[in-house]
């Protein structure tokens, strides 16, 4: 249920003294991420808000960047990979919505140029990097000088997903408790893990049927086994602790991959089912079963979409590329 406007919320911290001259622009990266344990349900849906916390790893170079211009025009202007977007896209409609919370005075126009490594909508988190590149090109181009905090919380009302996308390595998204969201906001772990490998798993770069957004929803209100996804991600956020704190890679990938499974559970248990696997997602997680009975060590996760991403050791790297010619290894 949603308790309190975005305006409200936003009204606390927008600051009133913005720079915003024609012609001034800025230029923002942030790295993709990819949850090892998923945010799946909102408290809140306008404000983005999760039932549970979550945990990711970011993709390093592998992101969006994004170049703010503000410009003399009636309309903003939208492009990606240098392609103009058409402005009645869900796309570019779900952008000029959030800029137009943003927006220190309702008259300013931007010219919006994305580049993205990562094909968008293919359930590989490219609106995570979107909005978190969106919302530091906001903070430099109009000197905000927003602390990290708070730009994860603007990066998760432009996406949940992409509050954990403003730093490199292992992310926790807090779920907090408040009702206005102040306190849902992601923190780096501060954990290195040089050998640990992520492999992405691309079988199609089409945007998927069904939004993570609209998925989430049908599944939180129709899916049975839903109700006991929250307790299940406590226990998981506690083993994938552990296992971070011990370095324990087996440990890491079982919880993940548990936790993958289960949310796909939830959602092929909604009402309608939903499945985003496709004959290629379930060959590959056939194959990964089978190098494991081989002796080597390697998980995968899942998200919106049917592409997998494989979770290894740099040790294991030679078997897995025997096995995925394909295979991005990040
Ligand atoms: O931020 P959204 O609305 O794109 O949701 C992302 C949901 C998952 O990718 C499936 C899980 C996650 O934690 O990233």
């Amino acid at each position: 249920m949603h308790m309190l406007s975005i305006d409200t919320v936003l009204a606390h911290f927008l600051p009133q003294n913005a720079r915003c001259e024609m012609g001034l622009t800025a230029r923002a990266f942030a790295p993709s991420n990819i949850a090892l344990i998923k945010y799946w349900g909102k408290r809140d849906k306008a404000l983005n808000l999760p039932v549970t916390s979550s945990l990711s790893i970011s993709l390093g170079k592998l992101g969006t960047t994004t170049k703010l211009t503000i410009i003399d025009d009636r309309e903003d202007q939208l492009f990606l990979d240098k392609q103009p977007v058409d402005r009645e896209s869900a796309f570019a409609q779900r952008l000029i919505q959030f800029l137009d919370l943003c927006r220190p005075n309702p008259a300013i126009r931007y010219r919006i140029e994305t580049f993205s490594d990562i094909p968008v909508a293919a359930g590989l988190a490219s609106s995570a990097s979107g909005f978190a590149a969106l919302v530091k090109a906001l903070d430099q181009l109009h000197h905000w000088d927003w602390s990290d905090q708070h730009l994860s919380v603007l990066a998760r009302i432009g996406s949940g997903s992409a509050c954990r996308s403003l730093w490199d390595g292992f992310v926790q998204w807090e779920k907090g408790e408040r009702d206005d969201g102040m306190d849902s906001y992601a923190k780096s772990l501060n954990i290195d893990w040089p050998e640990l490998r992520i492999g992405l798993l691309l079988f199609t770069k089409q945007a998927k049927p069904i939004s993570s957004r609209e998925a989430m929803n049908i599944t939180t209100q129709t899916s049975k086994l839903y109700h006991s996804w929250p307790s299940q991600v406590e226990a998981d956020l506690a083993q994938m602790h552990q296992a971070l704190d011990a370095q324990d890679f087996a440990l890491l990938g079982e919880t993940a991959e548990r936790n993958a499974l289960m949310m796909h559970q939830t959602m092929i248990d909604a009402s309608p089912s939903i499945d985003y696997s496709t004959p290629e997602t379930y060959a590959a997680r056939e194959k990964i079963q089978q190098l494991r009975k081989q002796g080597v060590p390697v998980y995968f996760t899942q998200d919106a979409g049917p592409n997998l991403k494989l979770l290894f050791e740099e040790k294991s790297l030679e078997f897995v590329k025997s096995t995925f010619p394909h295979i991005q290894v990040v």
